[in-house]
């Protein structure tokens, strides 16, 4: 069990907070209740009240889409993909609740960080550009055409489109060797740290997107990629072959054998979802599909076991130290949860299964939401019943307000619509070309000017006396 840091901070979060806490009604101190369907959307709005506050890309001299960030710049815990998980997960909240509060926040977030080639590459975050990060931005975007999220302007990207533009620029020849035998690198840039690194969850994204477009679109270039995909996943031994746990992955110097084992809840989660959507695209051809069927069970079971003992979500391979989790893997919860309710739209026969699993892991997630000044802040650590504070994993508390959203908000996927296609009732325009003629993020972020240096110099400073200010405020106030 982890400690609580010290009661002190609270004094000062207090001012903070104290005036925002006044609009909503406080949850009580057991926690949210989710014990209706009233409830639920009830937990669920304040829920995402909190959450948005994270979020200033809104705001005037802000940059819209991100969380504050990126954490090698100093600018603050998180990095440029988790700003596109926040709009996927508020995009679910639409969905799920009908609660139109947020739309225009998230189209305009999205929007922005497209990129010159409309393919989630914006030169800006060219640094920190792994495959994964851009298809988080990806998967989001399909997210808003599954779910009929509102189409931007006719001028704009649009949903489908930006989908099929990540897609393709992970299709490309340039993210392919033959080192491993496939598969696609970590990183983009060649120059950038991991690029050497061939890992799960880049592959399985890539895959889980190619086969959500080939259910939405009925091309089957897309299944063909996405059975390839998952097919090398297997066969490098990312997934075991007895157990079905997931791996994280390994270098391309080593042939991919040097394998790390770290296992990460999210990695899972999207090769079952993935599944789902190949299972569901492949009814009619019996066999495809029960092979699709079996990794589906194959891989929730090992989730179930591993990430859920006692039936609630633990982030495994850091959760049970002090201080291991990053604000990265604290996040992951929330997809987790996200991603297993969609498989019970798709993949009915699984509903069952997981529809329980999740629903304990909720209620553990909704009762430990009693911290900080407005006695509703979320922590991450469920399984214990009591609040922790995110300071202790050296956060401030974004990944786990967007978990336990996404776990509560996730309890009313009986009464969503499935995520719909091009056949179904799907509005959202494609481009089969998208995506195809784009740069590819290969050249050096751009060169920081004198101005930037003394914008960030002028920040630092400002940040040192903040915390001297804050340091000696909280000394004093005891
Ligand atoms: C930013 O979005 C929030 C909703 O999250 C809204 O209340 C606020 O008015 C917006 N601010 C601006 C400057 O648009
Ligand atoms: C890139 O950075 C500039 C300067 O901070 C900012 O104005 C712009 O909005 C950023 N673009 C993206 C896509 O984040
Ligand atoms: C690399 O590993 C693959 C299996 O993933 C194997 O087929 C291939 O022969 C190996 N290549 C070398 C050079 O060892
Ligand atoms: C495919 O998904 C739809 C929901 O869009 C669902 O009704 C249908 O049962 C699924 N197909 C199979 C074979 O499970
Ligand atoms: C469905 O896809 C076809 C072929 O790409 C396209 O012509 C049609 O406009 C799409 N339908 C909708 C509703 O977008
Ligand atoms: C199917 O998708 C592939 C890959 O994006 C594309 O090259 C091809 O033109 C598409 N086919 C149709 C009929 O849209």
């Amino acid at each position: 069990m982890r400690t609580t840091s010290s009661p002190r901070g609270a004094t000062w979060l207090t001012a903070l907070f104290a005036a925002a806490a006044c609009l909503l009604p406080a949850a009580n101190a057991q926690g949210y209740a989710i014990d209706t369907t009233d409830n639920i959307r009830a937990s669920a709005k304040t829920l995402a009240f909190d959450l948005m506050k994270f979020y200033n890309g809104n705001q005037s001299g802000q940059i819209p889409g991100i969380l504050p960030g990126p954490p090698s710049d100093g600018k603050g815990d998180y990095y440029w993909w988790e700003g596109g998980a926040l709009m996927g997960t508020m995009i679910d909240y639409w969905h799920l609740t009908g609660d139109t509060t947020y739309n225009d926040v998230i189209t305009q977030g999205i929007l922005h960080q497209v990129g010159d080639n409309r393919d989630f590459q914006p030169l800006n975050f060219t640094a920190s550009l792994g495959n994964d990060d851009q298809g988080f931005w990806g998967m989001t975007a399909m997210l808003a055409a599954e779910n009929k999220f509102p189409n931007p302007p006719a001028d704009q990207p649009q949903w489908l489109a930006l989908a099929q533009a990540v897609w393709a620029t992970q299709a490309a020849p340039d993210r392919h060797d033959d080192t491993c035998n496939g598969g696609l690198r970590w990183q983009i840039p060649p120059t950038n740290n991991g690029y050497d690194y061939k890992n799960t969850i880049a592959n399985a994204i890539f895959f889980n997107m190619g086969a959500r477009l080939a259910r939405y679109t009925r091309n089957d270039t897309y299944a063909t990629w996405a059975t390839k995909q998952f097919q090398w996943i297997y066969d490098v031994n990312y997934i075991d072959h007895d157990s079905w746990k997931v791996y994280d992955g390994g270098h391309v110097e080593h042939n991919c054998t040097d394998i790390n084992k770290a296992q990460f809840s999210y990695s899972a989660a999207i090769l079952v979802q993935g599944a789902a959507f190949m299972y569901n695209y492949t009814e009619g051809d019996a066999a495809t599909q029960d092979m699709w069927k079996t990794r589906i069970e194959k891989l929730t079971e090992g989730l179930f076991r591993d990430f859920f003992p006692k039936g609630i979500a633990f982030e495994l391979a850091c959760e049970g130290r002090q201080g291991a989790c990053t604000p990265d893997m604290v996040s992951f919860k929330g997809y987790v949860h996200r991603w297993m309710a969609m498989v019970t739209q798709i993949a009915p026969f699984t509903r069952d299964t997981i529809l329980p699993v999740l629903k304990t892991s909720a209620e553990a997630a909704a009762k430990q939401c009693t911290g900080g000044a407005t006695g509703r802040v979320c922590g991450f650590y469920w399984s214990g019943g009591v609040f922790v504070d995110p300071a202790v994993d050296k956060t401030t508390g974004a990944g786990e307000a967007m978990d336990v959203l996404a776990a509560v908000s996730s309890l009313l996927i009986d009464e969503a619509d499935p995520p719909v296609t091009n056949t179904t009732g799907g509005t959202s325009k494609g481009d089969p070309n998208a995506g195809t003629g784009s740069r590819h993020a290969t050249e050096p972020a751009k060169p920081i000017t004198t101005a930037d240096k003394a914008g960030a110099a002028m920040c630092t400073i400002l940040l040192i006396a903040g915390g001297i200010a804050i340091w000696i405020f909280m000394n004093l106030g005891d």
